[in-house]
């Protein structure tokens, strides 16, 4: 998989991509990441890649043509009709559809390329959405000051859920969400910390017990904290 970042601030992911899972997927090549510079594809002598909005109001807007020629650039088509398949423009901003799990395994099955948008001011031009995105996201109900942290959220869920992207010593199977219900507490040594005791039943071998347990208590944690999450069906 190939995923390109489209940011006015290139050294905000300087780092965030060379650790863990991501670290060990780009070396192994499981993933490929290249951030850009969205003023790199102004033609603007000032490398403006704002304006003001029509019909006034505050802050600025990310004007189109950076973003056209970007895509065009890193896709070589900017008609969303002929991107070759498995690509992927997403524009990470508040107004679009909030980011599931079920979204990330999508992606990570179906998608060989990916371009993520950062917005920021007040807005991208909608152009932008009508002419060449694919999916505009947010990743929850607050605003961010920008889309970077939103991409970055996007990358890890999509990149850990990639054919041996965690190693054969971990499963995405087993996490929160994947069967739509959050994971099972989790315990390791000490069996007793300042006489806090990890419950009997994880000591005592049973793998069917545990197994019961685990369930249990993943449900109980779903009921309590998120039962939006248990309308579909307990
Ligand atoms: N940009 C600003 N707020 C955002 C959000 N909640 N999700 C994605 N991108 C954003």
């Amino acid at each position: 998989m190939k995923i390109d970042v489209l940011t006015i601030f290139p050294e905000f992911f300087r780092e965030v991509f060379d650790f863990g899972i991501i670290r060990r997927a780009k070396l192994a090549n499981i993933v490929e990441i290249n951030v850009y510079d969205l003023r790199d594809f102004s033609d603007d002598k000032h490398k403006r890649v704002d304006d003001r909005p029509f019909g006034g109001g505050d802050g600025m807007v990310f004007k189109p043509e950076p973003i056209f020629a970007a895509i065009e650039n890193l896709i070589g088509t900017c008609e969303r009709e002929n991107y070759p398949n498995g690509t992927k423009v997403v524009l990470l901003s508040p107004q679009g559809r909030v980011f599931k799990q079920e979204k990330a395994k999508k992606f990570a099955a179906d998608a060989s390329h990916i371009v993520l948008i950062c917005g920021r001011y007040e807005g991208v031009d909608e152009r932008v959405n009508d002419a060449l995105v694919t999916d505009e996201i947010s990743i929850g109900d607050y605003v961010l000051s920008g889309g970077e942290p939103a991409a970055i959220v996007l990358v890890d869920a999509i990149v850990r859920l990639l054919p041996d992207a965690l190693g054969s010593e971990t499963s995405a199977e087993n996490d929160s969400f994947s069967d739509g219900i959050l994971d099972c507490p989790h315990y390791t040594r000490p069996a007793d910390f300042l006489g806090m005791k990890v419950p009997d039943v994880l000591l005592n071998g049973n793998h069917a017990e545990i197994e019961k347990w685990r369930k249990e208590k993943a449900l109980e944690k779903t009921r309590e904290f998120r039962k939006d999450l248990l309308i579909k069906g307990e």
